[in-house]
């Protein structure tokens, strides 16, 4: 494969039936992250126990210091340590190691970290002593809990101690890059006795009043350490990986009045028999004060609170995944859609790229509305109403002239125009982000039939003096206001203008600019407004869609189309981009998939376009977004060409494309290379040469080096991508071909011919869909046994379960 040497390199396997991924080597070639709660209270935690949390938003209340660019070795937010009452060998009275191999890098004799659905669960032994942590936030809750057994595998009776640590950021996490000053002088760390237990609180001192960080547990703990300096010792030539603190039989006790700050909670378990566990649960979390705090700590001591809510998460997450389970012939595809892309569907909802091993939440970016109206697209049959508010929240955004603002942060709810305020010979606006949420709201309104959400009242973004919205619109309103702006917001060819930037972030041309990417997001946009508008019987409005439709159909296939393929843009004076003309970047993925995804263009040009695709721009590892990458900086494109050939947008596989040419193969019949498409890019197939591609084998990613760069194969950016959203789109919409329509569940899977067929189970406004496609005479669709016409099933009551029975012709 590309020349490159693969012997199968793995760092661990899915285990399907208990619906994780087991980490068994700690030395991933990266981190490999899980995530815990929800935005409300939770971030990500890594394979080695490290956690970024955060109450609300990593950017103004960040709660953990964890420096991603640091060494994977380094100790990161948080950890645990044990100590073993005997000699090491260095005649010293403790042995003092981390079960979770980071920081103290013993190397265990068994290490498990298992990535579950809202949990990560680290198992491991070293020197006789099992640890088993289960890292988790309770469903509804705001605190992180560990749930922490020990076990004692020896012969013999042993002494253990039990630390757990934890490092503070300053709640602005800029700022705590910024000033060394200012945050260690504000910042504060205290133990407080609170009968038999301690509890750990912090804050930065103008918060004091007004909101606490608390960490404490279920048993007694002896001292406790507050100060960083203190801790590791020798004025911090002592190091993490080896602590001086816990080479003394207690810690200090001593508060911070500032400094850098921690908690450090030193437990003495006490003699542990031969087969004995002994289990220490923490909580950790973030109230108004720390009475506000007690009830919830007080409930958390008694380890059946922890029991009951991890048996509530078990039950929360069968729920969410039962709207849909299949069983095909690929095994692959089954543990991705089964469990692991709709667990990355349900996090990219929550975070958008906000936070996570990539994106590290320290700049002003906050909520995307591009990026969350693609989230949210595949979790609406699972999560309905949470979908619906959120797209609710994302067009109050949305201006009174139809455009949107770019992004917003979900803690101050103020709106930004992202980065396209930062060139100033580029307009201030991007030219799709106010379409994408008429794919969201359609699709709701497909999934449930809450026709009454089209006539909330929304407000658009723009305030008077005293705050409060110049106007509001219906849902229906904002969504005809969004292709009205782009109606009338087009360039000499009649195209949309590009604004700052379309979905490709990174092509900044001069004002001036047009974009087939919007033109075809906007034909889109609109075959969805005339489907809905036909339904509801507003004949006049469907009318004048469909000449809005078809004035872009005509400038699209009279201008953009290139002889082999269609072209991506026209820069400000009319040259194309993504044109057989162009020394670089000739052709471009999304220009074709899209052709097909808007309907514009012709069955001949479809499918011409598609095969040029195929031809230029397939390779093993995905689909690469353009051809050739830009060879060297050229300030007229802009960001594209700030990466060599082969990464991110400047010719690398950027994997959000990739679903969208699986769907356009859909569209043209073709199962095929839609699923091949699939199947190449489906991480679980990544686990056996996560040495060259580097991250987790349990979701996608956002990007992979194409063959153009020297690295080939390596994937970056994992979790917070909308190739998450749009390969469950694709999977399961319409290569299973199992959608929501207005009037019912249509089923039209366009399958592998290698595939006899395959079984699923659909829930669709409170029925069960128990889904059979298998090959035979003849093709039709039979529901309850009585066949239809077409390949619509009408929905059912709900509660009730309904048969359907689909026959394919033989494949051949
Ligand atoms: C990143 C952005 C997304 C954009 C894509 C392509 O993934 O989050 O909004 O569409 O890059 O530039």
């Amino acid at each position: 494969m590309l020349g490159v040497t693969m012997s199968p390199m793995r760092y661990g396997h899915f285990d399907n039936a208990a619906r994780e991924y087991v980490i068994t080597d700690p030395q991933t070639p990266t981190k490999w992250i899980n995530y815990i709660g929800t935005l409300a209270f939770g971030g990500f935690v890594d394979h080695t126990g490290g956690a970024l949390l955060c109450k609300s938003d990593p950017t103004y209340n960040r709660i953990t210091k964890y420096i991603q660019q640091m060494p994977s070795s380094d100790f990161k937010g948080t950890s645990l340590y044990l100590r073993l009452h005997e000699d090491p060998g260095d005649g010293s009275s403790y042995r003092v190691y981390s079960p979770f191999y980071v920081p103290t890098l013993d190397v265990p004799d068994r290490f498990e970290c298992r990535v579950g659905l809202g949990y990560s669960r680290i198992i491991s032994e070293s020197y006789g002593i099992r640890t088993e942590v289960t890292i988790f936030v309770p469903v509804g809750d705001t605190r992180e809990v560990r749930d922490i057994h020990i076990t004692n595998l020896r012969e013999t009776a042993v002494e253990v101690d039990a630390v757990p640590v934890v490092e503070y950021s300053h709640p602005d996490a800029l700022m705590q890059f910024t000033n060394a000053d200012w945050v260690p002088q504000t910042m504060q760390s205290r133990g407080r006795q609170d009968g038999d237990y301690i509890v750990m609180i912090q804050y930065p001192f103008m918060h004091r009043d007004v909101k606490i960080n608390y960490l404490t547990s279920n048993l007694p703990a002896s001292s406790f350490e507050t100060d960083r300096k203190r801790f590791l010792g020798a004025n911090e030539y002592g190091t993490w990986q080896r602590p001086l603190a816990l080479l003394d039989d207690e810690l200090t006790s001593r508060d911070a009045e500032r400094a850098d700050n921690i908690s450090a909670l030193l437990h003495h378990l006490g003699p542990i028999e031969p087969g004995e566990t002994k289990r220490l649960i923490t909580q950790f979390g973030q109230e108004a004060s720390l009475d506000a705090a007690a009830e919830g700590i007080g409930r958390y001591r008694d380890p059946a609170a922890t029991d009951t809510a991890l048996a509530e998460m078990a039950e929360f997450w069968v729920d969410y995944l039962d709207t849909l389970q299949v069983q095909t012939p690929d095994p692959a595809f089954d543990s991705i859609v089964n469990v692991h892309n709709p667990h990355q569907c349900f996090i990219t909802r929550q975070w958008s790229r906000y936070l996570s091993y990539y994106q590290l939440g320290l700049g002003s970016r906050g909520i995307g509305m591009r990026d969350s109206s693609q989230d949210v697209l595949a979790v609406i049959p699972a999560m309905p109403d949470e979908a619906r508010e959120l797209l609710a929240t994302l067009i109050r955004f949305q201006k009174i002239n139809g455009s949107a603002l770019h992004q917003f942060n979900p803690l101050t709810m103020e709106g930004s125009e992202g980065d396209s305020v930062e060139m100033e010979d580029r307009p201030n606006y991007y030219s799709d982000d106010h379409l994408w949420s008429i794919l969201g709201i359609t699709s709701y309104i497909k999934e449930t039939g809450d026709y009454a959400f089209l006539d909330r009242d929304v407000p658009f973004y723009e305030k008077d003096r005293d705050g409060k919205p110049i106007e509001t619109g219906t849902v229906l309103e904002h969504m005809r206001r969004g292709v009205a702006f782009t109606r009338g917001d087009v360039g000499m060819h009649g195209l949309p203008l590009l604004g700052f930037a379309d979905w490709n972030d990174t092509v900044n041309l001069p004002t001036g600019a047009e974009s087939l990417f919007t033109a075809h997001l906007y034909g889109r946009a609109l075959q969805e407004l005339i489907a809905l508008h036909e339904h509801l019987g507003h004949e006049s409005e469907a009318v004048q869609m469909r000449e809005a439709y078809e004035e872009m159909r005509a400038c699209v296939e009279e201008s953009a189309w290139d002889g082999d393929w269609y072209v991506r843009y026209f820069d400000e004076v009319g040259v194309p981009v993504g044109s057989n003309e162009n020394t670089y970047g000739q052709i471009s993925l999304n220009a074709q998939t899209w052709a097909v995804l808007s309907g514009f263009a012709s069955p001949e040009r479809a499918r011409r376009a598609m095969d040029s695709m195929h031809e230029r721009l397939n390779t093993p590892f995905g689909l690469k977004v353009s051809t050739p990458g830009f060879d060297g900086y050229d300030p007229h494109y802009g960001g594209v060409t700030t990466f060599p050939p082969g990464a991110k947008e400047n010719g690398g596989i950027f994997l959000h494309t990739n679903p969208w040419a699986m769907i356009a193969a859909t569209l043209l019949g073709d199962g095929d290379r839609a699923y091949e498409y699939y199947a190449q890019i489906n991480p679980a197939a990544k686990n056996d040469i996560a040495e060259v591609y580097e991250i987790e084998p349990y979701v996608y990613a956002q990007n992979i080096l194409s063959d153009e760069h020297p690295q080939s194969g390596l994937g970056r950016n994992s979790w917070l991508s909308g190739t998450a959203s749009w390969c469950y789109q694709a999977a399961t919409q319409w290569i299973l071909g199992i959608r929501p329509a207005y009037d019912g569940l249509q089923v039209a899977p366009c399958i592998p011919s290698g595939w006899d067929g395959f079984t699923a189970s659909r829930r669709y406004r409170g029925a069960t869909y128990a889904v059979t496609v298998s090959r035979g005479e003849g093709s039709g669709l039979t529901v309850d046994g009585r066949p239809i016409d077409g390949d619509v099933v009408p929905s059912a009551p709900a509660g009730s379960t309904v048969d359907v029975q689909v026959t394919l012709p033989a494949a051949g």
